[in-house]
């Protein structure tokens, strides 16, 4: 009977731990994934050649792609001055060491920067403070030189402006593609009456990457 007691227990405790360390690893995974929409392709890619004067970190933040593709092309640009630029998700970067230069860009949801990318500035906010830095917003709203837009402009970044201060700022007009969205966000864009359209101004894009002195 105490064998028997002895061996259940022992069981027991080999199907808790196993279904305890199953869930961590699933809770593990779903933090990892929570970021990601299924079916999205996210940029990462670097470009310039090792050893360069100046390496540029380009970290987005993203939910259906577009910001990557802004990244990406912005990091061409650097890549086409001689310098070296690494395009990843913020979510993917842990060190910042290996940088000279770090620019950083979300999209617009409902108002704010993706919250990825504003832990991503509270995590690594004392080394940005000492390094050249520039951000980027994409958006779709509040796109015209109105006094309304521009105020609302000022809202989406004002939270990283609260915790450190970039050398220079862009704001860029983004993508919408409405069949892509998840059925939450297809709700709220149909709410909005959004339209499907990319807005994406390749040229001033790449005109802002060519003028950043990041020095
Ligand atoms: C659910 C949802 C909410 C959005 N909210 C805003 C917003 O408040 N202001 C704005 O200017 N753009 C808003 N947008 C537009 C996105 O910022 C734009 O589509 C951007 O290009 C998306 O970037 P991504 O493809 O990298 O996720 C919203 C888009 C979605 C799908």
């Amino acid at each position: 009977m105490n064998g028997s007691t002895s061996i259940n227990r022992r069981r027991f405790l080999m199907i808790a731990g196993g279904a305890i360390g199953a869930s961590a690893l699933m809770c593990g995974g779903v933090t990892i994934l929570t970021n990601q929409t299924p079916g999205v392709n996210y940029i990462y890619a670097s470009c310039g050649k090792e050893n360069t004067m100046q390496t540029v970190l380009v970290a987005y933040a993203s939910k259906y792609g577009s910001t990557g593709e802004v990244a990406h092309a912005i990091a061409d640009q650097f890549c086409a001055r001689g310098m070296r630029a690494d395009v990843r998700r913020v979510e993917e970067v842990t060190d910042l060491s290996a940088y000279d230069a770090v620019v950083i860009g979300s999209a617009i949801r409902m108002g704010r920067w993706l919250p990825q990318a504003l832990s991503f500035v509270e995590k690594h906010v004392g080394r940005l403070q000492q390094m050249p830095t520039a951000i980027f917003t994409v958006h779709m709203l509040n796109a015209d030189e109105s006094e309304a837009s521009r105020q609302a402009r000022a809202a989406y970044v004002q939270p990283v402006h609260a915790l450190f201060t970039p050398q220079s700022e862009a704001f860029f007009t983004g993508k919408m593609d409405i069949g892509n969205l998840n059925f939450m966000d297809r709700l709220i864009a149909k709410m909005v009456k959004a339209e499907d359209a990319d807005l994406r101004d390749w040229r001033s894009i790449q005109a802002w990457a060519d003028q950043l002195a990041l020095a």
